[in-house]
């Protein structure tokens, strides 16, 4: 590898496993691929490092539900998350677990260092307690009437109809949703991350260049306020890892949640040689590493988890970069309103790469809302992906078989617009790099405008019917398929499928960025079939 070869972690959240992938999930994968696959095709060292969320009272009490120990019950979810996740051409070169040797370790060897730097305080606190199940509540687990407006079924932390907040204690006929039981409080002594210790060296890092701008303006918000202790403990029962010197006492689910990152790669390391997990994460790292988040989880990802690392001496994230929600036609994603789409049911109905165009499409590195508006959707694909890149291919293509023994032309004519498109890789390469995927998709297609107006032009169907197999038509049969394969180098990152079929049809090696500077000249290809179909109305209307 040359001395300009980067070397990078890319992380996607770790998904909860207690239920079906969903699109919103989905997105973010998508939009870490799309880097992933851009940074491997410029020859980059890139490890797509993922896997299972696998801690927490949810999940302990959905394994319950289903009859299974916790540790089946995540190993199944996992698996059919993983599956579905695959379907839309994500490829990890790790998808772990948080319930790991490897990370039981990360996460106590951290939490030591966490305590030799101070940053471990003991507070007692009054928490709900179910005196039928014998367990402190989260307060997701006590509802009761809203303090303030009096709705009932209000959630201990906050009532969804007036919006107010409040301690679980505060609720009026206050009962455990495990048990119907009404909640006892009691004390316990849990343990804290002092956050406020980090507070300067925290501020200094996300002046930086570590995240957008608009994160950092929201980031202020809380500093004004004030950074708080964190509470790192849980009471038994809880699936977890045991707190180190402690009785019946588990890390919560959120601090060894991103120390899965490490032990994600961990895990990785020990299957590929040569590769030293030290050299990634010690204070003075000259790798990058990169995490991918909705912005629901910003808090943890910018506050708590660097500081986490830097009490422990570990590096930090070159960048944190933050998405919105996905929202379908407009409405946020609500199982009541039917607007909830898990990953399996797209995968029923539509190929799974028309959602990475069109995600891609939208996807502009800031942190807006997505929408998935299906005719939108449809339009795109139809008109943009198949009516224009695609028609270029499927325009021309045909005479290369029919008249030329599917054999190219040995030189390219009109060489101008070849380099109208080979002139525009780095541009396109910037955009990648900041993640502005929608101007990269404007700026293929406005190619692919340009391509197919001199096709027009130069009408190769009448060249065909007039004068059959002329070296003319050949030449703008070439012409038209190098500038196609340019455009499938543009797009590969954002549709590795599509760009497996060309390159099939092209009878090619995997593209890489550099082949950008190459034309295919005097070579054989296969004969040419439809590379992806319209969407048709009844595919989506259920979502309509
Ligand atoms: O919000 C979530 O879905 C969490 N499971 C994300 C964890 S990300 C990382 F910290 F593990
Ligand atoms: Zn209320």
């Amino acid at each position: 590898m040359n001395k300009t070869t980067r070397t990078q972690i890319v992380t996607t959240a770790l998904p909860y496993a207690n239920g079906a992938i969903h699109l919103g999930y989905i997105l973010e994968a998508i939009e870490a691929d799309i880097w992933v696959n851009f940074q491997k095709m410029r020859g980059n060292e890139c490890y797509f490092i993922a896997g299972s969320d696998a801690h927490g009272t949810p999940i302990m009490i959905q394994a319950e539900k289903h009859g299974l120990t916790p540790e089946a019950f995540i190993a199944k979810i996992a698996h059919e998350q993983l599956a579905d996740i695959e379907q839309f051409g994500i490829k990890f070169d790790n998808f772990y677990t948080t319930h790991s040797p490897e990370n039981e370790q990360l996460a106590g060897d951290i939490y030591h260092r966490l305590q030799k730097a101070g940053a471990i305080i003991r507070k007692t606190i009054h928490q709900a307690y179910d005196p039928v199940k014998n367990m402190f509540l989260p307060d997701r687990y006590v509802k009761g009437t809203c303090p303030r407006c009096k709705s009932v079924d209000q959630y201990g932390d906050n009532c969804e109809a007036c919006g107010a907040t409040y301690a679980s204690s505060e609720l009026i006929d206050p009962k455990s949703v495990l048990s119907g039981a009404t909640p006892e409080t009691r004390a316990t002594e849990h343990l804290f991350f002092d956050l406020p210790q980090y507070a300067d060296k925290l501020k200094q890092w996300l002046s930086g260049p570590h995240v957008a701008k608009e994160i950092q303006n929201k980031m202020q918000e809380w500093f004004d306020v004030g950074l708080q202790t964190w509470d790192i403990s849980r009471d038994a029962p809880y699936f977890g890892f045991e707190i180190p010197g402690e009785k019946d006492k588990y890390f919560y689910v959120w601090l060894d949640a991103p120390i899965g990152y490490m032990a994600s790669f961990k895990n990785f390391c020990a299957k590929k040689p040569g590769l030293d997990y030290d050299a990634f994460w010690k204070q003075d790292s000259k790798t990058e590493l990169y995490h991918f988040i909705g912005k629901d989880i910003m808090y943890f990802h910018t506050l708590f988890w660097p500081a986490v690392l830097m009490a422990s001496q570990h590096r930090l994230p070159n960048q944190v970069f933050v998405h919105g929600f996905v929202t379908v036609n407009g409405e946020k994603m609500s199982k009541s309103r039917g607007t909830f789409i898990t990953a399996k049911q797209y995968l029923e109905k539509l190929n799974p790469e028309y959602l990475r165009y069109y995600f891609a499409a939208k996807l502009n590195g800031g942190i807006e809302d997505i929408d998935l508006n299906f005719k939108d959707f449809m339009q795109r694909v139809n008109s943009d992906l198949i009516g224009k890149i695609i028609n270029i291919a499927a325009r021309t293509a045909s005479f290369i078989g029919k008249f030329f023994d599917n054999q190219l032309a040995a030189q390219l004519t009109h060489k101008e617009l070849w380099e109208l498109f080979v002139n525009k890789q780095s541009e396109i390469a910037d955009y990648y790099e900041t993640r502005d995927y929608a101007r990269v998709l404007r700026e293929v297609t406005a190619l692919a405008d340009k391509a197919n107006e001199w096709i027009a032009e130069r009408k190769p169907w009448q060249m065909a019917k007039e004068h059959g197999g002329s070296e003319e038509l050949k030449e703008v049969a070439t012409l038209a398929l190098n500038l196609f394969r340019i455009l499938i180098i543009y797009l590969k990152p954002v549709l590795p499928k599509l760009a497996l079929s060309v390159e099939d049809f092209l009878q090619i090696a995997p593209l890489q960025w550099n082949d950008i500077n190459t034309p295919l000249l005097a070579h054989t290809v296969k004969p040419f079939t439809a590379l992806m179909t319209r969407i048709e109305e009844n595919q989506i209307a259920e979502w309509i």
